[in-house]
């Protein structure tokens, strides 16, 4: 049996007595990718934050490899929707910045320089932000996210602003680089056919608080797009989520 990786147990977050999460249980393995998908306002990001050890829950805990998440962590990697690219900062730069902040001093500028070859941005190493297209600024931070070989990657809504032909050559990439590195990936999206296509379990935040964990039929299937039960799977997960109660 595959050991859990992280776990949520009857968490509860309340803003300004908003309560937001209400008695979350969710377990996550490793090597695994989950789309989380829900209503705006549902809570998706704030349990990334709690994952990411960037919030701490007003009730239950959240743990990985069975020790409480108290801080964020070294091999957790974040992919937020605001990229926080600095405008300073060229994409080699960028790209290295995990590894100088963790102090590494060798051997930087040939990981960067794969990394940057593998997305296919090894022309514009000293090109700044501004001068990339959107598509591109994804990729860089996507490479940033993946320069630590972190064994959790995070991600809210990786690829919301990109046309869709840049969002399918993203998702493919993603999907690769996880799948090599056989790191957990939790990721949120607004678009129901990316959690088909990228995750494996697809998990639904419902407004009760409860999580709703279905098995992807579709995931690794090739040409998924082309296929017509494809979008009857996105046709009931989108009624999944509008519905109030239960499945
Ligand atoms: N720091 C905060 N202070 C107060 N309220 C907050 C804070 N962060 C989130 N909230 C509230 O908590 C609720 C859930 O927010 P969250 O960002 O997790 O939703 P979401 O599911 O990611 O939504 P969306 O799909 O729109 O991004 C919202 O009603 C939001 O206004
Ligand atoms: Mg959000």
């Amino acid at each position: 049996m595959k050991k859990d990786f992280i776990s949520m147990d009857q968490v509860s977050v309340d803003f300004d007595r908003q309560q937001v999460l209400k008695g979350v249980n969710l377990t996550l393995e490793q090597g695994i990718s989950y789309a989380l998908i829900g209503k705006s306002g549902s809570g998706k990001t704030t349990i990334l934050n709690l994952v990411a050890g960037f919030l701490k829950p007003d009730e239950g805990t959240v743990s990985i490899h069975g020790v409480k998440v108290q801080r964020p962590r070294r091999e957790t990697a974040f992919l937020f929707q605001e990229l926080g690219l600095l405008p300073w900062q060229t994409v080699a730069e960028a790209v290295a910045m995990p590894l100088k902040l963790r102090g590494q001093k060798k051997g930087i500028d040939m990981l960067v320089a794969e990394l940057l070859h593998k997305l296919g941005l090894e022309k514009h190493g000293n090109k700044y932000p501004q001068e990339l297209s959107g598509g591109e600024q994804q990729r860089v931070a996507l490479a940033r996210t993946l320069i630590g070989e972190p064994d959790l990657i995070l991600m809210d809504e990786p690829t919301s602003a990109l046309d869709a032909t840049t969002k399918e050559e993203l998702q493919g990439l993603i999907r690769w680089e996880q799948q090599k590195r056989q790191a957990t990936l939790l990721f949120v999206t607004h678009d129901v056919e990316e959690a088909v296509i990228l995750g494996q379990y697809i998990l639904i935040l419902k407004e009760d608080g409860r999580i709703v964990q279905l098995e992807n039929p579709y995931y690794f299937t090739e040409n998924a797009r082309e296929q017509l039960g494809f979008y009857e799977e996105c046709i009931k997960l989108r009624g999944m989520i509008k519905m109030e109660k239960d499945v």
